[in-house]
């Protein structure tokens, strides 16, 4: 991994205090440079499904979707969150056999937009579709930076896609959801993928998170800042209560030097002792229930929804 510090100096700021309040590395951080390459890893890891079977949705369903949207014959594609644009190749292939289409990659970091490029360009039929790639953080969508994005669309109508659970992946989910339909307007639709909670899974979930690949990328921004996988040990939580995943790392080494390991920056330090865990990601999947009050707290009332044979993956298409 490239040892360059990644993060600019309110990115610092943000993963040290979140370290030192909460013992939290936030999961938006770790996809920085070394941090792209290993997301492509767990992407195409076996262990780690769920991608081929929202992609397989996607593949299935993306012309329904664009019936639904009355065939426009051109068309902006924004892609929140791209990571490294292989749903979005999906759907870009289908789509620009009947429309013009302008993709617009949108992520906090600037590896993943790089590689989400040269995944859509790498594809024959892709080659010299435009492209303008947006970086921007999605939680901090206000009217200001909405219009910003919002300048870049070239044609009337859009569709978003917030693909890969992402909205599983942050404090709000009906915060980032408003701020994020802001980029809408009336007629555009957006694709929204989440996963499912199941009960009788639970053996199964775990196991989709625990392998190398997928602990080498969730500590990514502690490696950045200095700590060592030998200082400690992974492990993955599922909290049946709270429907939600986390992968933990817990410091335990005892060699002198390395503990207790700590992170300055400017006036913030974060402190830990041998036995104190980080939470290095955090991954809530939906119940029904739970979905149907978020759809209650957003301004967006019509939607579809499409789901997997195996009740593991949703599909939402939001119509504004
Ligand atoms: C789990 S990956 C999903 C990628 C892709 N949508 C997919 O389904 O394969 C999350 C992506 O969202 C980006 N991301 C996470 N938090 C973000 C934020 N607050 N603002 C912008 N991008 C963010 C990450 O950099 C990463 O590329």
């Amino acid at each position: 991994m490239q040892s360059r510090m990644p993060y600019n100096q309110y990115q610092l700021s943000e993963i040290v205090k979140s370290l030192q309040e909460n013992h939290i590395s936030p999961l938006k951080f770790t996809y920085f440079a070394g941090g792209a390459s290993r997301f492509m890893a767990v992407n195409s890891h076996p262990k780690y499904g769920i991608p081929q079977i929202e992609t397989r949705l996607l593949r299935n369903k993306i012309i329904n979707v664009f019936q639904d949207m009355a065939k426009p014959s051109t068309l902006n594609v924004l892609d929140i969150g791209c990571g490294d644009g292989r749903k979005a190749k999906e759907v870009l292939s289908c789509l620009t056999q009947w429309s013009i289409v302008k993709y617009l990659p949108i992520d906090i970091s600037a590896g993943m937009l790089t590689n989400a490029i040269r995944t859509v360009r790498g594809n024959d039929q892709l080659g010299s579709i435009e492209i303008q790639d947006i970086e921007s953080d999605f939680e901090e969508i206000d009217e200001i930076k909405s219009n910003q994005i919002r300048k870049h669309k070239k044609y009337q109508n859009s569709l978003l896609l917030f693909l890969g659970n992402i909205l599983g992946n942050v404090q709000s989910p009906e915060k980032v959801l408003n701020g994020v339909i802001k980029l809408m307007d009336p007629g555009d639709h957006m694709l929204v993928g989440i996963d499912l909670w199941n009960q009788d899974k639970i053996q199964e979930i775990r196991q989709q998170y625990e392998f190398r690949e997928m602990f080498d990328l969730v500590f990514t921004t502690l490696e950045y800042l200095g700590a060592k996988q030998g200082d400690g040990e992974f492990d993955v939580l599922v909290d049946q209560d709270d429907h939600e995943v986390k992968i933990m790392f817990k410091f335990n080494r005892v060699w002198e030097y390395t503990l207790p390991f700590q992170i300055h920056y400017r006036t913030i330090t974060a402190h830990f002792e041998k036995g104190d865990s980080v939470q290095l990601a955090s991954s809530y999947r939906f119940s029904k229930r739970k979905l149907a009050e978020i759809m209650r707290n957003i301004h967006l009332p019509d939607s579809q929804t499409y789901e997997d044979d195996a009740g593991t993956f949703l599909l939402i298409n939001f119509i504004k």
